[in-house]
């Protein structure tokens, strides 16, 4: 079986785009992959969340995981931070890691154009980490969002860097893995920019009660409307039609789909049954987060066989790593 890993940073409640873009996988692949799943609450230090924040966020993530049908039984689904392998090979791949390259990642000029007082070292280096995370357990593939295009692309180069260097092929090349060779998801947000992000503030989270789902919807940004039969769409109303093609039926979406084309789409009816569709889909996943957070024993031992099961797994390629790199006891 293939060796499949990917992970979800612990800054809150999950949305839609972690979802479509992460986890429906997640809950496919565990059943003919070997899949590790975690929680990437070191990942999140780099915005200095409170510890009581780090913590709760954690413990969210966790639950959400489980109401979205991962199997503890199936995968292994643990917390980074559990695992302290990870964090040593990442100390060993930081020594291959080039300043230049780092500093050109997109994602790191983007955070440090948004939060220009902080600008730390770890920020830097999240490329590092995340390949750790992924070639620690010799991963094959790596179910992720388009946006972690070019952070999957970093960890491909560090894998084969350290192969390379050590004339060892101690590290499968991990690839981006979608069903059915369908490219990688973006879900978008509401704002008609961009995508879903939590901290774009345009998210849908998949605990947020019907209500406050029906505000949102209502309130995303639409046009005037179309002028002219089977007009293109622009980017704001293509934008609620991927929504609307994640999580309503095909006939709803062709049926609004129709009435565009023909000039006689009133938003307010489509934005209305996006909300419905959403709620609709949400509302049992909804529930059994509610219920599982109420469950710390169950927590805690999902949490605690997992960290085994991934220590495991870790500590044999870090092992390796070890004695590829030329650190050996004495003793
Ligand atoms: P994170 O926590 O930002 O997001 C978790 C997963 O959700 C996907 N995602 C989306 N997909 C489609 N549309 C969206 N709008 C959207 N928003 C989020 C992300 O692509 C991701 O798959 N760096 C990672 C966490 C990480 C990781 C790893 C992932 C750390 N180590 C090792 C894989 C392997 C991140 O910040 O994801």
């Amino acid at each position: 079986k293939p060796t499949v890993v990917s992970g979800i940073r612990s800054t809150g409640n999950l949305h839609l785009g972690n979802y479509f873009g992460a986890i429906k996988n997640f809950v496919k692949m565990q059943e003919d992959f070997h899949c590790n799943f975690f929680i990437a609450d070191c990942h999140s230090l780099t915005t200095h969340p409170t510890p009581g924040d780090l913590h709760k966020n954690v413990r969210q993530v966790l639950a959400e995981y489980l109401a979205c049908g991962v199997d503890p039984e199936k995968a292994t689904l643990y917390i980074q931070s559990d695992v302290p392998e990870i964090s040593e090979l990442y100390m060993y791949m930081n020594m291959n890691a080039y300043l230049g390259e780092l500093e050109r990642t997109t994602s790191f000029k983007d955070k440090a154009r948004k939060q220009p007082d902080n600008v730390n070292a770890g920020l830097l280096t999240y490329p590092v980490l995340m390949a750790s995370d992924i070639i620690i357990h010799k991963a094959h593939f790596v179910p992720v969002g388009k946006d972690q295009e070019q952070n999957l692309e970093m960890a491909r180069k560090f894998a084969k860097r350290f192969n390379r260097m050590y004339k060892n092929e101690i590290f499968p090349i991990p690839r981006p893995f979608t069903f059915d060779g369908k490219s990688m998801v973006k879900i978008p947000g509401l704002d008609g920019s961009g995508k879903m992000g939590k901290s774009e503030g345009n998210a849908i989270g998949l605990v947020e009660d019907p209500k406050s789902i029906h505000k949102k919807v209502m309130r995303a940004v639409t046009d005037a409307g179309p002028t002219e039969m089977n007009q293109e769409k622009p980017e704001v109303i293509q934008n609620l039609f991927q929504l609307m093609n994640v999580v309503s039926t095909p006939d709803t979406v062709l049926h609004f789909d129709d009435l565009y084309n023909k000039c006689e789409i009133r938003y307010g009816d489509l934005k209305k049954q996006l909300a419905e569709d959403i709620i609709q889909f949400t509302a049992p996943i909804r529930e059994r987060i509610i219920e599982i957070e109420k469950d710390d024993a169950y927590l805690a031992k999902v949490a605690k066989i997992g960290a085994e099961k991934a220590r495991e797994s870790a500590s044999k390629t870090l092992q390796e790593v070890r004695e590829t790199i030329g650190i050996k006891r004495f003793f």
